[in-house]
């Protein structure tokens, strides 16, 4: 979506823009924020690609992620919290792109089966399927720009004795609501954003316990009573999840939050990035050229602290590069780059030494663009202030409020705090409750929408 923003951006400047093709499988755009509440296979067969779940709120503060060309003030009108909830999201990137008209250029329910390049031509075959007829086509291009994200397919590791696990087993990328876990004691494995997350979901819909197995360190937030962290779970048995350091537990339900893997099916291994979930991951000049083949690009295959602005830095760029407005140096000197940037990745030491890392790569970008230049030391100001906030209370961050970095709009209170709010939808997350349904809601009954107070 940022991808055809970007180009899209250029033909209004009346700089002249190749033909466009993009393929996506679902049936709408949105990626992760286009939820399904399948799992597994999706009604063609194909992988369902989504991992979010119900009751996903932002995990970071929308002003960190807000886009420097389309802000919160012009989407809704009015201010709204710093943490919005899933539909929110996705009606704020959905709200961007629908008014650009760039709809047109997307061929949906189209799955990319394979890429080639052809060396001679220095053209790249794709083939694909629509999911709909069972058709299959191939189409040439001189350029391919992969945005299928890297948080689809999941890493499930083996521990001893798990198949044996009589209660409920699942990856992350499964999840789809923690209500099913109230009354029941809940293991989830990894520290990292979707073992805090789910665990918090849990707590909030009451779960009886909640236990983290951390592999490499402990998140260490102060974990209201019933949630902890053990190190990494040594073996099943049963029922009974044995940790490394002695305890045994018994648990209903195992979760687990081992992250995710980079893979991308549609590609041969000498075009196939193949990385871990880093900051930086090598072989990609700029975080988005393929060194393998500079006619090859990925969006977003970075883990993030930045998302929606930093993948528009990053589709800008790629527009430039491929309108021949940004030129690429020697291979040479592409190899030197990137090896500048692992080296300084390997010296990170803290969170927030990350977040800086990942600003400064933001501005290198967007300085060989029109990108708007925006405050990238005021939303790392920002990630600093939510990572306290967190370490301060992990059930109430997401009540906290930022100014927004690109209008200086102070976010606005949610009507409801986040600990108490069942209801997850757009709509009422737009409303104005009455104040006695906040006390209705308080007392844990059902909560009827407010009226709609959207411009
Ligand atoms: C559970 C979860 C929660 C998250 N929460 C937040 C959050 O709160 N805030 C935040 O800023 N970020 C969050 N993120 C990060 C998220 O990665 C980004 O916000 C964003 O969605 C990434 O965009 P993307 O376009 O790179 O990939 P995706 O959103 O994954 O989109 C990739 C698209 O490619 C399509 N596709 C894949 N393979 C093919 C194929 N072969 N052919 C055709 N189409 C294909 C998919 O259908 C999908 O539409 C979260 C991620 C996860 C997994
Ligand atoms: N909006 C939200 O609320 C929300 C919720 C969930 C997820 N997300 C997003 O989803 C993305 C992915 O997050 P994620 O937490 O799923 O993945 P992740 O950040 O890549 O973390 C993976 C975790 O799994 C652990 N792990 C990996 N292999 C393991 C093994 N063999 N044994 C034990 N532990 C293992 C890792 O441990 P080590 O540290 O030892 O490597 C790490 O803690 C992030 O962008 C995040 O922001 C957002």
């Amino acid at each position: 979506m940022a991808q055809l923003r970007a180009f899209e951006s250029a033909r209004k400047s009346g700089r002249p823009v190749p033909e466009i093709i993009c393929y996506e499988k679902q049936e709408d755009w949105g990626g992760q924020w286009n939820f399904s509440w399948r799992t597994g296979i999706d009604r063609h067969g194909e992988p369902v690609h989504s991992s979010m779940y119900r009751n996903l709120w932002s995990n970071g503060p929308k002003e960190a992620l807000e886009f420097a060309e389309y802000t919160f003030d012009e989407h809704f009108g009015r201010p709204i919290s710093s943490y919005p909830p899933r539909e929110v999201l996705w009606d704020y990137i959905n709200g961007r792109v629908e008014k650009s008209d760039v709809k047109k250029h997307v061929r949906f329910s189209t799955v990319v089966r394979w890429v080639d390049f052809n060396a001679e031509t220095q053209l790249f075959t794709v083939t694909v399927q629509d999911l709909k007829t069972g058709q299959t086509e191939s189409n040439e291009f001189d350029h391919v720009i992969v945005g299928s994200g890297h948080f689809s397919f999941p890493n499930v590791p083996e521990f001893k004795g798990i198949e044996s696990y009589p209660g409920i087993l699942m990856h992350a990328h499964d999840f789809r609501g923690a209500e099913g876990l109230a009354g029941k004691d809940v293991l989830l494995i990894g520290a990292s954003y979707s073992a805090e997350d789910i665990g918090v979901q849990a707590f909030k819909m009451g779960a009886s316990s909640v236990t983290i197995s951390y592999r490499s360190a402990a998140m260490g937030f102060d974990w209201p009573e019933g949630m902890d962290e053990l190190p990494l779970v040594d073996r099943f048995e049963g029922s009974v999840a044995h940790f490394r350091d002695g305890q045994s537990r018994t648990y209903d339900a195992v979760i687990l939050c081992t992250g995710y893997l980079h893979h991308y099916p549609f590609l041969p291994a000498d075009l196939a990035l193949s990385s871990p979930n880093n900051l930086y991951p090598d072989t990609l000049y700029r975080g988005v050229v393929s060194e393998a083949n500079n006619k090859l690009f990925y969006l977003g295959a970075q883990d993030q602290w930045f998302t929606f602005n930093m993948f528009d830095a990053q589709a800008w760029y790629v527009r430039d590069v491929i309108l021949g407005d940004a030129t690429l140096p020697s291979a040479a000197k592409q190899r030197q780059d990137i090896d500048a940037w692992l080296e300084r990745l390997a010296a990170l030491a803290t969170a927030a030494d990350e977040v800086r890392f990942q600003a400064d790569y933001i501005r290198d970008l967007i300085e060989q663009t029109d990108y708007p230049m925006f405050d990238l030391d005021e939303v790392t100001r920002i990630f600093l202030a939510w990572k306290n906030d967190k370490q301060h209370n992990i059930l109430n961050y997401r009540d906290q409020v930022y100014p927004s970095v690109m209008t200086g709009t102070m976010a606005e209170v949610h009507h409801t705090p986040w600990l108490r709010e069942l209801d997850d939808s757009l709509e009422r997350y737009l409303s104005v409750p009455e104040e006695d349904e906040i006390e209705r809601l308080v007392r844990g009954e059902k909560s009827s929408v407010g009226k709609t107070s959207r411009k």
